[in-house]
């Protein structure tokens, strides 16, 4: 698929079959994500691939970390954030490493990180597959954090889901660059 038809037609897909996806085609998303330009070629990106069971005991944890962030949250709360992971069949978390040389700077380890997960979600909109970049609270939890093997200093950007669409979607709505873009031209 030619990238730029790739870049104009993915879409974040949160409905999907509970089918699961082969190994060969996450590896392909991984390999595709760590192809991202970084800086100092540090390569900050971590991944965590949850499927099956793990993706059960992930809703456990979230939903301890909600209960623990609001003691007041009720049971239906609970379930809900316990299903969360429950709505594809493959999750990859996607962790940033903190700079370990003085000349790394953090924001640029999260902006390789966040252009890995979208060459990500470019490569599974080409194989064919849905997928959805997810933040929340979660992602933020140290509880969850510790839960998926990160150090506390270590940022989790994104849990991405993945999985095949329940339908076929319609064509995304693109946004325009104009309103957000300004022209300069300096004459000498
Ligand atoms: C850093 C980041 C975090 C996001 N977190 C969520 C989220 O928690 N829940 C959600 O529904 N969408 C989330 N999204 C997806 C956006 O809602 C989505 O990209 C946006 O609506 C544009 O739609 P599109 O991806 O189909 O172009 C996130 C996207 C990014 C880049």
């Amino acid at each position: 698929m030619d990238v730029l038809e790739a870049i104009n037609l993915r879409q974040s897909i949160g409905k999907v079959k509970p089918d699961p996806v082969s190994r060969e085609l996450i590896e392909r998303l991984l390999s595709a994500a760590v192809q991202a330009p970084n800086h100092y070629k540090v390569r900050p990106w971590r991944f965590v691939v949850l499927t099956g069971s793990a993706r059960e005991r992930l809703g456990e944890v979230m939903a301890e970390s909600l209960r623990q962030r609001d003691p007041n949250a009720d049971g239906e709360a609970l379930a809900r954030e316990r299903a969360k992971p429950l709505r594809a069949p493959v999750l990859i978390a996607v962790g940033v490493d903190q700079p370990s040389l003085p000349k790394v700077i953090e924001i640029e380890n999260v902006c390789a990180a966040a252009a890995a997960t979208q060459n990500l979600l470019l490569a599974a909109h080409a194989l064919g597959l849905a997928a959805m970049w997810r933040t929340g609270d979660a992602a933020r939890d140290p509880g969850i954090k510790a839960f998926l093997g990160f150090e506390a200093d270590q940022r989790v950007i994104g849990l991405v889901y993945v999985g095949y669409a329940l339908s076929e979607p319609l064509p995304p709505a693109r946004p325009s660059y104009e309103d957000r873009t300004v022209w300069q031209q300096f004459s000498v």
